[in-house]
């Protein structure tokens, strides 16, 4: 057997349960919930800062505790001058999902977790914080030397984000659009991500290595990386007819559709798409762009009903129509992800077991060594 032929039989741990978590339950009846909590309740109710403290310590907040876990985020949001020299070397060619990923891991050098975890809580709250102002900081400074403040009036890490991308204050409805997206966006079980969190937790490693290797996994556009593919392939048609014709060519080249099917929802369809095409639909039903989306949509479900939208194909258009750029809906997700994967990395410690699974050997047979002076 070919190791592409064996990789295809293991299908990428395609059913395989790798472990317990009280956190999150993913398409248990095609739901999504977050400690019990169905996602439709909370993306219509939440702001975000509720579900990350949710998500960080197992029960919702009363009003008193969110006020309180607001003003420590608000508190987490400034850089030091060290992080800020680490941003400002890196060029404006930079994927942004590379420059996260090395902010975390500078964090990790400037301001590193004790060595037994005490401070993990704190250390989550500073994230939260901080990823806003580390991508906006560097977007500035890459794109137009000017260098910003982390001073704002804006209490959400959604409205301080807005706000700071643009430099000036958000209307209310992108604001609640955007906490809507971070609710989405925030928990999703054991994808690929926040599994590769848990492995590197399980090492006993540091929450920013654990964060940095998620946003690694996050890159790809088999993930979270599929939220700027789609804005790729719907910004491509020019209209709905030639949005028509050219999926149909793709589907007859057996091409990838970005923001189309999903590993655990299977037919029964992401139940977060519904969601955000609400906020995408308001912010933009009446452009070409929504109406191409809608086509595109309508056209898999006629051809590949098996394939049904996922969380990050009205994304898309949401940020789009947010005036975000493309290349930032990935950083986006980390923003919010980043409540997940904390909690996984606390559960992981709390019981914690070195992840380390075995592979079937497909390599050849133990065969005599010969020194390279022979060979
Ligand atoms: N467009 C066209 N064909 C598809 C698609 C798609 N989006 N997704 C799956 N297929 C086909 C696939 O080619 C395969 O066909 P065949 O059996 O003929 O080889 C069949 O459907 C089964 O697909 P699979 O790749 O074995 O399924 P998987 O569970 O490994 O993949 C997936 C899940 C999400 C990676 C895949 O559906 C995909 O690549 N989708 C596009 C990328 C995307 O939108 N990713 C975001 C996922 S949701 C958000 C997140 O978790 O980050």
């Amino acid at each position: 057997m070919s190791a592409s032929q064996a990789a295809k039989k293991q299908g990428g741990l395609a059913g395989v349960i790798a472990g317990e978590s009280a956190i999150c339950t993913c398409g248990l009846g095609n739901g999504l919930n977050y400690y019990g909590y169905a996602i439709e309740d909370l993306a219509r109710n939440c702001d975000f800062e509720e579900v990350a403290f949710l998500l960080q310590y197992g029960e919702l907040p009363t009003s008193k505790e969110l006020e309180s876990y607001k003003e420590k985020i608000i508190a987490s949001r400034a850089l030091n001058e060290n992080l800020k020299a680490v941003l400002r070397a890196i060029p404006k060619t930079a994927h942004p999902m590379n420059l996260m990923q090395s902010a975390v891991a500078a964090l990790g050098s400037l301001e590193p977790e004790s060595d037994d975890f005490k401070d993990q809580d704190e250390k989550i709250i500073r994230l939260l914080g901080v990823l806003p102002s580390v991508l906006c900081y560097w977007h500035h400074y890459a794109n137009f030397g000017r260098e910003i403040d982390f001073n704002s009036a804006q209490k959400s890490i959604a409205g301080y984000f807005l706000e700071k991308l643009e430099l000036q204050a958000p209307s209310d409805e992108f604001i609640k659009a955007m906490h809507c997206s971070l609710v989405l966006y925030a928990e999703h079980e054991f994808n690929a991500s926040t599994f590769t969190a848990r492995i590197c937790a399980s090492t006993k490693s540091d929450i920013f290595s654990s964060v940095a290797a998620a946003i690694g996994a996050l890159r790809g556009p088999l993930h979270g990386g599929a939220n700027e593919a789609a804005m790729h392939l719907i910004e491509g048609f020019s209209s709905v007819e030639a949005a028509i014709d050219g999926v149909n060519k793709k589907l007859e080249n057996k091409e990838l559709l970005m923001g189309f099917g999903h590993r655990i929802y299977g037919t029964g369809g992401d139940p977060r798409n519904a969601l955000i095409k609400v906020w995408s639909k308001k912010l933009g039903g009446d452009t070409l762009l929504f109406k191409v989306s809608e086509a595109i949509e309508n056209l898999m479900k006629e051809k590949k009903p098996n394939l049904p939208p996922n969380a990050d194909f009205y994304s898309a258009s949401a940020y789009y129509f947010m005036g975000i750029p493309t290349d930032y809906f990935t950083p986006i997700f980390i923003m919010s992800r980043v409540s997940g994967w904390c909690a996984h990395i606390k559960e992981q410690r709390a019981n914690n077991k070195l992840i380390r699974p075995s592979s079937t050997y497909i390599g050849p047979e133990p065969r005599n060594f010969i020194k390279i002076t022979q060979r």
